[in-house]
């Protein structure tokens, strides 16, 4: 089948693509090779390739004929250098969504990946030893400071359990990003139902892997460890380094997709469905820091006690879902994968190439 991969030449799009020729799909690349992703020049995907922006409706109906799926990666990631990001987000996030879902309706075209990301849900899934599963709100600076990291129980006060968050969760995106985010599936789950169209929403965890972008304040916290090794400096990690997080590997999340896409024929029509796109492993961010440092042979983690406002303290959930109802299950182990992406280069990275040999 021939498939439009929007994002196509960015990080996980370029293995998406690799994932579906491997299944003897026709990948078609689409991707305006953004400047706050691409420095320069980006490598050529191997695949047919239209360069063009997801807004511009007419090069997304041109790129459209004798598709028969959309898997839809471009967007803007990450948390962004401060609120002037904002329009840049909700307009390649949001209307760029609505653009392709209108041309897709236009077109005839009733199949739809999209990346969906864990950042929907806020924080994570709490328990209270009293009150049971409980809602921490946002955390405060004063706490911050203090070095108060964990949430508390909003009702008693008490330290909270974190636990897995399954797809039911109520949303609660806590930045722009997420924000776009939520409102991608918002898009597509009313697409699907005016068009009868089937959608499916992968929310990635934490992807990392070979080809990750540099760091950047677009880029996720792996590539800020890996591009600080490459510089010959410790990761810095913020808070204590107790967050949890579920570190996927790219390659695992391109099959989650090519997994996906198959099942979409047998799905019912006019909804869309989300699925926890995790490894089931989690870790905290200061023993992600460990694992790499070793691999790669640098200094070991610093722990600085800084922190981000707009993060969440912990963010793992079930991907059982998409175990039990697809059949995807996560290949590639944490400790080889870390050991992998210590080894491999990063996207738009001329120093930050290769480790030191030995
Ligand atoms: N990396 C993660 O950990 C992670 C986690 C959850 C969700 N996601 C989602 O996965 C998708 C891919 O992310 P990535 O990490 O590969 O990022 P990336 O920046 O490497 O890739 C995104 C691609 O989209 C393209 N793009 C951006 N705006 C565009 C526009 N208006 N028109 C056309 N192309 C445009 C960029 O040029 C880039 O090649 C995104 O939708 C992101 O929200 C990523
Ligand atoms: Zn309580």
């Amino acid at each position: 089948m021939r498939v439009l991969v929007t994002g196509g030449a960015g990080f996980i799009g370029s293995h998406i693509v690799s994932a579906l020729a491997a299944r003897s799909h026709e990948p078609v690349v689409f991707d305006s090779l953004h400047p706050r992703a691409h420095s320069g020049r980006a490598e050529p995907p191997g695949a047919e390739e239209i360069r063009a922006d997801v807004r511009d409706g007419e090069a997304v109906a041109q790129a459209l004929r004798g598709v028969g799926a959309v898997c839809h990666q471009a967007a803007m990631v990450g948390l962004g250098k401060d609120f002037a990001d904002a329009p840049e987000y909700v307009g390649c996030n949001d209307l760029g969504t609505a653009v392709l879902l209108a041309a897709m309706a236009a077109a005839g075209v009733r199949e739809l990946l999209l990346a969906g990301s864990m950042v929907v849900y806020g924080e994570g899934r709490y328990d209270c030893p009293r009150h049971g599963t409980v809602r921490p709100g946002p955390r405060i600076p004063a706490d911050l400071d203090a070095g108060r990291f964990e949430c508390a129980c909003p009702r008693c006060g008490r330290p909270l359990e974190p636990g897995l968050v399954a797809e039911d969760a109520p949303a609660d995106p806590r930045n722009v990003y997420a924000a776009t985010k939520l409102a991608q599936e918002h898009l597509a789950a009313a697409w699907a139902r005016a068009t009868g169209g089937r959608a499916v929403s992968l929310r990635y965890h934490n992807v990392y892997g070979p080809g990750m972008p540099r760091d950047t304040p677009y880029a996720g916290v792996a590539s800020l460890f890996r591009s600080a090794l490459a510089r010959g400096e410790a990761p810095r990690v913020f808070e204590d380094g107790g967050q949890l997080r579920d570190f996927v590997h790219v390659r695992d999340v391109a099959e989650a997709n090519a997994t996906a896409l198959e099942a979409l024929h047998g799905r019912p029509g006019g909804t869309l469905t989300p699925f926890n796109t995790g490894s089931g492993d989690p870790r905290t961010v200061g023993a992600m820091a460990r694992q790499l440092a070793l691999a790669y042979g640098g200094p070991e983690p610093v722990v600085t006690g800084e922190y981000r406002l707009g993060d969440v303290r912990h963010i793992t959930a079930s991907s059982e879902r998409l175990t039990s109802e697809l059949g995807w299950r996560p290949r590639v182990a944490f400790e080889d994968g870390m050991a992998e992406f210590a080894r491999a280069p990063q996207r738009g990275a001329v120093m930050a190439a290769a480790p030191p040999a030995g």
